[in-house]
């Protein structure tokens, strides 16, 4: 998310970095601006709300000469896509300019102390943090600023900053995001992503974490956060320039996938107080208020709501709690009786989906305390609520929404574990156990990830069937609600998911040796259950494709096919199964031909009734 440029060269940085910017559209475009260092020595700025035609607009007309600054288009994280919260930031005096893409965990208790000691702060954003932090640090040499300035620093980034007193140099360090420089024959790009200067460079160097970059036109240093000396030469990509805008992926949708771990990281990097609780900011219940919950109420579309159908099954296992999980658009019509003791939780990544914003008012309406979980700061579901969980998946461009979701499912792991901890539902004992195995998911999404040959594979033998069965148990059944979407969206092929013991009450019937049958059935406690349930399905010849977890040798001999996951608790594998459904999904439509990043019929974000 958010996408930063920065340049110093020959040429007039306002055009260089604009187009730099253009390339990155993808990782952000809420708000956008640059940093310029005149030829008297001034920093002069533009900043605007709005995508790139936007500051391209304002650029045109600009008054804004210098062959040295940076760049930024952003994807908010902290505070609302505005001008005063729109990179790049400076710092009290207007000397330097800094870009961030990231989130500064302890920047409320740093920007508390400067503040302290004087420093004025103009945005809500972490970003201003590390200006007027390099400005503290400051005494003639900016790459040592920034040096010292990161030793305070928790958390992710990748921080492309310049001086006005130093024209020709920048100063730039990542930890935990991307940050890659370009070199040219007089001139060097540092940038978010290679598509960024790929049009007049393709010799980069990728920055490894903990590293600080100093960078002038015709040369570059690499020194360690101790300051030691990093010997590397850049590399030749081969990339063509539209591959590359899609880092070097066929499509968003496979990129967005295997983008999970980070997301999922993301999301749960500022979620945690010092002590390790969880912490969701802003949520505001009180352990009293928590215990005299009578509910929660999701609501949601879409991929959304089966996040909150798996969510029902934490709430209830953790808190305690009873749920009601209402497809937004039907919420209204239902006479539900929701008062100021039931939570309301709605989940969309956009913010914008009509149905589910109605459902937001009238549960407001009704008196309910209302939390969103939502990718989107500032859209307008996050101002209607009384308080929102962000996910930082990023931008998600393909339509059809997947790390998206698992952000969703872990923004609730999170929520319901807090809630059981409130109401004395958890055990200290519990609570380690299951926040330690969650942190840890990233780890296990990667290694499902490398099997993308096994889905392929899989994809390769069923391409050609026109109707899929998914089935699952437990938290098992809305992953195989989830699978059998993404395969309807992106490929066109008939599905259903269905809760694997209900198949015997109908759809069995639909069943025969070209109906294949998918089933989430993970060594879990249900996962006996599943067994019989397969056994019906093998009764009636259908081919069963299991999503199963790895050393389970039984299910090899039942199953057709099996793609395998990394074992795990009971109610953290969603994380990891509906990973080869989005995969399998994704293959059979390109082997379909489809289109997957823009299916026919569908849009991102459906802001109608
Ligand atoms: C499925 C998909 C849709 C959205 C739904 C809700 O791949 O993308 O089903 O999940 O339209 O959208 P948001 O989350 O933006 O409210």
């Amino acid at each position: 998310m958010c996408g930063i440029v920065g340049y110093t060269g020959g040429e007039q940085a306002k055009l260089v970095l604009f187009e730099g910017l253009r390339r990155l559209e993808y990782r952000g475009y809420d708000s956008a601006g640059v940093s310029i260092i005149s030829p008297k020595g001034e920093l002069n700025r533009v900043r605007v709300v709005g995508n790139l035609d936007a500051l391209g607009s304002t650029l045109a007309t600009a008054e804004l000469h210098g062959t040295t600054g940076v760049g930024h288009t952003r994807w908010a994280t902290h505070g609302a896509p505005s001008e005063e919260n729109a990179h790049p930031h400076h710092d009290c005096k207007g000397d330097i300019a800094v870009v961030h893409n990231g989130i500064i965990e302890n920047f409320v208790q740093l920007r508390a102390e400067l503040q302290g000691s004087g420093h004025v702060f103009r945005s809500e954003t972490d970003t201003e943090t590390i200006a007027h932090l390099i400005e503290e640090n400051y005494n003639g040499d900016l790459v040592e600023a920034l040096r010292r300035s990161l030793k305070a620093v928790h958390g992710a980034f990748a921080i492309v900053a310049v001086h006005r007193e130093h024209p020709g140099l920048i100063a730039a360090a990542r930890r935990d995001s991307p940050l890659v420089l370009g070199s040219g024959e007089g001139e060097m790009f540092v940038a978010s992503a290679v598509p960024a200067f790929l049009a007049r460079t393709n010799r980069v160097l990728f920055l490894q974490d903990d590293e600080v970059l100093s960078v002038t036109p015709d040369g570059y240093a690499i020194s360690t956060l101790e300051g030691e000396t990093v010997a590397r030469e850049p590399v030749e990509v081969e990339w063509d320039l539209d591959a590359a805008e899609k880092g070097g992926y066929e499509d968003f949708m496979l990129k967005e996938i295997d983008e999970q771990p980070r997301a999922v990281a993301d999301t749960m990097r500022d979620k945690f107080d010092d002590s390790g609780g969880v912490y969701l900011e802003g949520l505001g219940v009180t352990a009293e208020e928590a215990r005299r919950l009578r509910r929660i109420v999701v609501v949601a579309c879409g991929t959304a709501f089966h996040a909150g159908l798996m969510a029902k099954y934490l709430f209830e296992r953790w808190a305690a709690l009873p749920v009601e999980i209402e497809i937004a658009s039907e919420f209204r019509y239902r006479n539900l009786v929701v008062t100021s003791e039931d939570l309301v939780v709605a989940i969309s990544q956009s913010g914008e989906t009509m149905d589910t914003l109605a459902g937001v008012r009238e549960a407001g309406r009704r008196g309910a305390r209302v939390i969103g979980v939502c990718n989107t700061v500032g859209s307008m579901m996050t101002r209607e609520v009384n308080c929102t969980i962000y996910t930082h998946a990023g931008p998600e461009i393909g339509v059809a929404a997947t790390k998206t979701f698992t952000t969703q499912m872990t923004a609730m792991y999170l929520l319901a574990m807090l809630l059981g901890r409130l109401r004395g539902e958890v055990s200290d004992e519990k609570y380690s156990r299951v926040m330690d195995e969650l942190k840890g998911m990233p780890d296990r999404m990667y290694e499902v990830l490398e099997d993308d040959a096994g889905v392929r594979a899989a994809a390769e033998k069923y391409h050609g069937c026109e109707d899929f069965l998914f089935l699952g148990r437990s938290v098992g059944y809305p992953i195989a609600m989830e699978g059998a979407l993404k395969l309807k969206e992106i490929s066109y092929i008939h599905a259903e998911g269905y809760p694997a013991g209900e198949m015997k009450h109908g759809p069995i019937a639909l069943l025969d040796e070209n109906v294949p049958v998918v089933a989430v059935v993970p060594r879990d406690s249900v996962y006996e259950k599943m067994i019989s349930n397969i056994e019906e399905v093998r009764a009636r010849g259908a081919p069963v494709l299991a999503v199963a977890t790895a050393g389970d040798d039984e299910i090899s001999q039942i199953c057709e096919d099996v793609l395998r996951v990394p074992a795990t608790m009971d109610m953290l594998y969603p994380l990891l199964t509906v990973i080869p459904l989005q995969l399998l999904a994704y293959h059979i439509a390109k082997s379909r031909g489809c289109n997957v990043d823009q299916p026919r019929n569908l849009a991102k974000t459906v802001t109608v009734e």
